[in-house]
């Protein structure tokens, strides 16, 4: 029997936006009917935990209403981004504390059978935290003791958005320098994928770049064309992966039709208006 594992992802919870709720909702009703063996949010539990604490304690409460076993990594709303210029909520000690606070570890190493799990905080990565040189270790260890497991890594920012040497830096995807020390520590042990959210579109191009990358869909909203380039398929949903113990495994995107598409760019009075790509 598979280990059946759902991956959601980038479900952006408040109070404040019932529509986001209203989507987790639905999801959540259609979990607690499948009871998945373990359910992992790829991050941006909450719409603003960088900053509110109430955010982060409702995803923590909503995640907690599944009665299902669940891990997360957190996103850029959750605790931050990455230090770059005119980032209005960079990552840093406070917001990772409140972090744990609600919801837990920022990383996560679970083993089920045959496999390994690691989840990884992207959004610390490229900061000068001392816990960002403690997960680059925790790695090591948790790579050193997978032990002939197949080993499947999440995390919420995509490793790249094509090559592993794009050196541009974006909003989209790790940025270069801390992309290639994790890559130099993965790529001995080849991970059977990277699993991701951010980027709220749903993309599996097999493997690319010497990796299977997965990017989840988000389960709350899509960022329309006018705001976003579509790289990949712009859908709400999750990901279902079937590990077994041998190594081999499936993943698939889910669609839910009760799942209402909302556009981001449509909503100025959640996150202010979205800036339109150039004509
Ligand atoms: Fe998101
Ligand atoms: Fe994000």
């Amino acid at each position: 029997m598979a280990f059946r594992l759902a991956q959601i992802s980038d479900t952006h919870l408040s109070a404040r936006v019932p529509a986001f709720s209203a989507n987790f909702d639905h999801l959540a009703e259609h979990l607690r009917g499948l009871r998945p063996d373990l359910v992992i949010n790829t991050g941006d539990l909450s719409l603003d935990g960088a900053d509110q604490d109430e955010d982060l304690a409702l995803a923590r409460s909503a995640h907690d209403g599944l009665g299902l076993d669940w891990l997360a990594v957190p996103g850029n709303h959750d605790v931050g981004d990455d230090p770059l210029p005119g980032c209005r909520q960079p990552a840093n000690a406070e917001r990772l504390a409140r972090w744990r606070r609600h919801i837990g570890q920022n990383m996560f190493v679970q083993d089920v059978p045959g496999w390994r799990l690691i989840g990884l905080d992207s959004q610390i990565t490229a900061t000068t935290l001392p816990d960002a040189e403690a997960q680059m270790e925790a790695l090591v260890r948790a790579l050193e003791g997978a032990a002939g497991r197949a080993l499947a890594i999440f995390l919420h920012k995509p490793l790249c958005q094509e090559r592993m040497d794009e050196m541009e830096s974006t909003y989209w995807c790790v940025q270069s320098t801390p992309r290639h020390r994790i890559l130099d520590l993965l790529m001995p042990q080849r991970p059977a994928f990277v699993a991701s959210g951010h980027v709220h579109q749903w993309r599996d191009r097999g493997v690319s770049e010497g990796l299977r990358q997965i990017w989840a869909p988000s389960a709350a909203f899509i960022v329309g064309d006018a705001y976003q380039e579509a790289v990949g398929e712009k859908q709400l949903g999750y990901v279902e992966h079937a590990l077994h113990a041998d190594g081999s495994f499936e993943s698939r995107l889910v669609t839910l039709p009760g799942l209402v598409l909302h556009d981001i760019g449509e909503m100025p009075e959640v996150y202010g208006p979205q800036r339109r790509l150039a004509a």
